[in-house]
């Protein structure tokens, strides 16, 4: 075991590592928070240690080695945690390595194709991660085309027409500063304007190999030729704006109207990072937002947001090295802070989508790029920033695109992308005011962070996530393993199946049958006991609370409509009833 720093917002932490074998490879695992003083984390590195030594450490009775390291790192937090301030606490509770295990341990995400060692920057969903990343991105279509009038969506081709990034300005501008530290080695990209100002973690100088275009490239035919030569996408906004003017038409979109799209995007990222924080391969949920380029300070939305609070960070506030500050968007807006409505509206309605799905309002900032770090095509580009355990990081970002692409797309494929505005009885080339782009891993990893908790007398791990999100909405369990009870959870699972997805589990105890799903996210347990056999009712458990009620079995659908699309509580359909096991 070794104790390890970490800089988090330019603070020092100081954390118990320990290294572990995973068949012919060394990892290390986190076992404890130390605090911020390296005296201090030494003293209480040597008191875990020794405590560890003798078996002080001993955890119930949860199952597999894995299981019981977890519960190690959690019995260590659940000390440290009361001495921490909140700041501590968001950048200690839960780290990313910790998010890593625990995700693999429960099914949420592997490493891709583990057996073979896996690959840099290139993940699998497992059974519980693909049932939370389908219902997010199921959310995210809800909230931006369905409950709308004015965005239509299309699901745009991984391979296009190489042309498109030859006019969108990636094939040529899409690349990173790709840098070798001569310390350690470590390779790393960095912004051209860094060249010579920044050093590697390890202090080291870094060494410039050269420009990298991020570009998969890939070949479509048989031959392998120049004309054959194609890229998976790097992100999915170019295909709405090479269909847009047949989604203009076939929708009878009117200005002021968007596009969205959901799907996967391609890096061939220098350094993946972070869990899924940076990956090579990831999805992005974008929509691109068009204007009449004469009505850029008129927004249509405006009011319906415009006491929305949003933690502002401009960019005379980052160059003057103030902090941000909570503001109205109409109150940014007025003070020239945000510049335009649209992007003060934008910004907000992002925000909301989270806030609505339970994530911590505290965690969340809106940042201007500097001027000299915006991409090629952006007037000026808002970030929704998120605070990570590793500091506040890029979630969304929201770019005023101006007319870049749709004039770029006109020159090079030689069409006419205008359209008419039935308004003003002109024909117009649209601005992109808003490109609100925002990576579905990262989303993932906000509702994770913001779900994990850690039940101190249930001492267990509880998830948290919205009924909406949560990958498993409802476990069944015959309370004994006999033939009548088995058969009538049975009924109850099959009659849920056709709207919900539920799990029976028979095996193992009461109590850790709850903690199982517990660490899940499955917001009811329903339990079928000896009662339920005489009356045809069953107990059901709330996951926040680990409350019970009894409630009758023909109510059972309409009480989990109810707990996921309106957010009612479980407790609220039935008597308590006191159990044992909670
Ligand atoms: N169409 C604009 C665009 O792609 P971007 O800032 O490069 O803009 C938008 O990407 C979002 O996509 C980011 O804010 C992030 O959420 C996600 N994203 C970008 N690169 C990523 C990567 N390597 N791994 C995971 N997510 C990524």
């Amino acid at each position: 075991m070794f104790v390890t720093k970490k800089k988090v917002n330019g603070k020092d932490y100081y954390y118990l590592q320990k290294s572990i074998r995973e068949g012919n490879k060394i990892k290390s695992e986190c076992i404890a928070y130390l605090g911020k003083d390296k005296e201090e984390a030494d003293k209480r590195a040597a008191e875990i240690i020794e405590k560890i030594k003798k078996e002080e450490w001993r955890v119930k009775d949860m199952g597999d080695g894995e299981e019981n390291k977890e519960n190690m790192v959690n019995e260590n937090k659940k000390e440290e945690k009361s001495k921490l301030s909140i700041d501590e606490k968001a950048s200690s509770i839960f780290t990313i390595e910790e998010l890593t295990t625990f995700c693999k341990r429960k099914g949420f995400v592997y490493p891709s194709a583990e057996i073979y060692g896996g690959l840099a920057g290139f993940w699998d969903f497992g059974p519980l991660g693909v049932e939370l990343k389908n219902n997010l991105k199921r959310e995210w279509w809800k909230y931006h085309v369905y409950q709308r009038e004015d965005i239509a969506g299309i699901d745009g081709s991984i391979i296009t027409n190489p042309k498109v990034w030859k006019a969108s300005g990636h094939a040529d501008n899409f690349t990173d500063v790709y840098v070798k530290c001569k310390k350690c080695k470590k390779p790393s990209k960095i912004d051209k304007k860094d060249i010579g100002k920044v050093k590697c973690e390890c202090d080291g100088e870094y060494e410039v190999i050269g420009d990298f275009n991020l570009m998969f490239k890939t070949n479509v035919g048989p031959v392998e030729t120049e004309n054959s030569l194609a890229y998976l996408r790097p992100e999915t906004a170019q295909l709405i704006f090479a269909d847009f003017k047949f989604v203009q038409e076939n929708s009878r979109l009117k200005l002021p109207f968007g596009i969205a799209q959901i799907g996967k995007s391609f890096r061939n990222e220098i350094s993946p990072r972070d869990f899924l924080f940076r990956c090579r391969e990831f999805e992005q949920m974008e929509i691109e937002y068009f204007i009449h380029p004469e009505k850029r300070k008129e927004c249509s939305y405006f009011e319906e947001l415009e006491n929305f609070e949003l933690n502002v960070y401009s960019e005379e506030m980052q160059k003057t090295g103030k902090d941000s500050v909570k503001m109205k968007i109409k109150d940014a807006v007025e003070k020239e802070i945000i510049k335009l409505k649209w992007h003060g509206y934008w910004l907000a309605n992002e925000t909301k989508w989270f806030l609505e799905l339970g994530a911590d309002k505290n965690k969340f900032r809106v940042r201007q790029h500097l001027s000299e770090e915006k991409s090629h095509y952006a007037t000026d580009t808002w970030d929704l920033q998120y605070k990570f355990p590793f500091g506040w990081q890029e979630l969304e970002g929201i770019a005023d695109r101006g007319n870049f692409d749709l004039s770029q797309h006109e020159k090079f494929s030689k069409e006419d992308l205008k359209i008419f505005d039935e308004e003003t009885k002109t024909k117009v080339l649209p601005h992109v005011v808003c490109e609100p782009s925002l990576g579905v891993e990262r989303a993932f990893l906000v509702f994770m962070f913001d779900a994990y908790n850690f039940d101190e007398k249930r001492q267990n791990i509880v998830l948290k996530l919205n009924p909406k999100l949560a990958p498993i909405k409802a476990a069944v369990f015959p309370i004994v393993k006999q033939p009548e009870y088995n058969k009538l959870a049975e009924d109850i699972v099959r009659d849920l199946r056709k709207e919900f997805n539920v799990v029976y589990d028979k095996s193992g105890s009461i109590g850790r049958r709850y903690a199982r799903n517990d660490e899940a996210g499955t917001i009811a347990c329903i339990t079928v006991d000896e009662q339920s056999l005489k009356d045809k009712t069953i107990t059901l458990r709330d996951r926040d609370t680990a409350e019970q009620v009894r409630v009758k079995i023909p109510e059972l659908k309409e009480i989990m409509r109810k707990v996921i699309n309106e957010g009612s509580s479980i407790l609220e359909f039935g008597k308590k009833v006191s159990t044992r096991v909670k």
